[in-house]
C-alpha cells in the first residue's frame, strides 16, 4: 500500500477533503459551461410567445389544476410517439412559466392536442365530458362558459413575462387587451397586425358567442395552439425514411 493511501485512510478529515476535491471536479464540468453559454435550450423554428388570449387560457388551465390529470410532455418512446406525435422538445416549453410537463396521466397527454378536435368538441367536452366520453372521469367545467374574461389585467401579465425574458414587445403589451378581442374576430380591423404579432394564432369565435369574451374562449384558444407552432413534417418524413 502506498504511503499516501495509508496516510489518507488513517485521517478522516484528510479523506473528507480528498473526497470533496474529487466530487467537485464532476460539479465543475457540469456547472462551469453554464456561465459561458447564452441558453441551455436549443432554439426551434416557429416558437413564439403566447397571444394574450392563449396566455389567459393557460392561466385558467393552471388555476383549474388540469395538470393534476394531464401532462404536456411526449416522451421519446415508441408507444407515445405513435399515439401523440413527435416527442416534445425543450424549446416548445421555452415561454411556459411554469412549464406544464407533469407526470400524472389520468387523462391523455395534451402537448399536441391543438387541432385534434373542433372548438365545438372542446366546449361540449369541457362543459360535460361524459356527454362525449361516457366513461370519462374528467370533472365538468361548465362555469367557464358563464364566466366573463376580464381584459384589464392582461397587459400587466405580459409585462411580468417580459421581465422574465419572454420576448413580448412594448407594442404587444400596449395592445394586449384589444388583441384578446381581436383574436375572436378574423375580420377585425387589426386582424393583420394581430397575426403578424402572433403567427399561426387561431382566430375564431371559440365558444360560439362573438359578443361575449369568456374564460371558455381563452381555454379553448390555448388548447387549440398546443403543439401546433413547430412544423414537424420534415422531422416525420426523416423518420419514415429511416424506417424503410
Ligand atoms: C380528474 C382528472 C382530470 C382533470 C382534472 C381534467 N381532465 Fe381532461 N381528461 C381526463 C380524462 C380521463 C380524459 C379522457 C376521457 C375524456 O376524453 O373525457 C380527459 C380528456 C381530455 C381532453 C381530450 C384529450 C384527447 O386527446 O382526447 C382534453 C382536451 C382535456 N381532457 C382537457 C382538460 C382540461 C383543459 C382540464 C382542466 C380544465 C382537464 N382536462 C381536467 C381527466 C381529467
Amino acid at each position: 500500500m502506498s504511503k499516501l493511501h495509508t496516510f489518507m485512510e488513517k485521517r478522516s478529515f484528510a479523506l473528507l477533503v480528498g473526497i470533496l476535491g474529487v466530487v467537485s471536479i464532476g460539479g465543475m464540468v457540469e456547472i462551469a459551461p453554464l456561465f459561458y453559454i447564452d441558453s441551455t435550450i436549443e432554439e426551434v423554428e416557429g416558437m413564439r410567445p403566447y397571444s394574450p388570449l392563449e396566455l389567459a387560457g393557460r392561466d385558467i388551465y393552471v388555476r383549474e389544476g388540469c395538470y393534476t390529470c394531464h401532462s404536456q410532455m411526449i416522451r421519446p418512446l415508441r408507444d407515445e410517439v405513435e399515439r401523440y406525435g413527435h416527442y416534445s422538445l425543450a424549446a416548445e416549453s421555452m415561454y411556459d412559466r411554469p412549464f406544464q410537463w407533469g407526470s400524472k396521466r389520468t387523462g391523455p397527454d395534451l402537448a399536441r392536442v391543438g387541432g385534434k378536435y373542433s372548438d365545438e368538441w372542446h366546449v361540449l367536452h369541457l362543459e360535460n365530458p361524459q356527454a362525449l366520453v361516457p366513461a370519462s372521469v374528467m370533472p365538468p367545467y361548465k362555469f367557464l362558459s358563464e364566466t366573463k374574461l376580464p381584459t384589464d389585467r392582461i397587459a400587466m401579465h405580459l409585462k411580468a413575462n417580459q421581465k422574465l425574458g419572454v420576448p413580448y414587445t412594448d407594442e404587444m403589451i400596449e395592445k394586449a387587451a384589444s388583441d384578446m378581442k381581436t383574436q375572436l374576430d378574423e375580420f377585425a380591423d387589426d386582424a393583420d397586425g394581430f397575426i403578424e404579432r402572433y403567427p399561426k394564432a387561431v382566430m375564431r369565435e371559440f365558444d360560439g358567442d362573438p359578443d361575449n369574451l369568456t374564460e371558455m374562449d381563452a381555454l379553448v384558444a390555448y388548447l387549440q395552439i398546443l403543439g401546433t407552432l413547430v412544423d414537424f413534417s420534415e422531422y416525420e418524413a426523416e423518420t419514415n425514411e429511416n424506417q424503410r
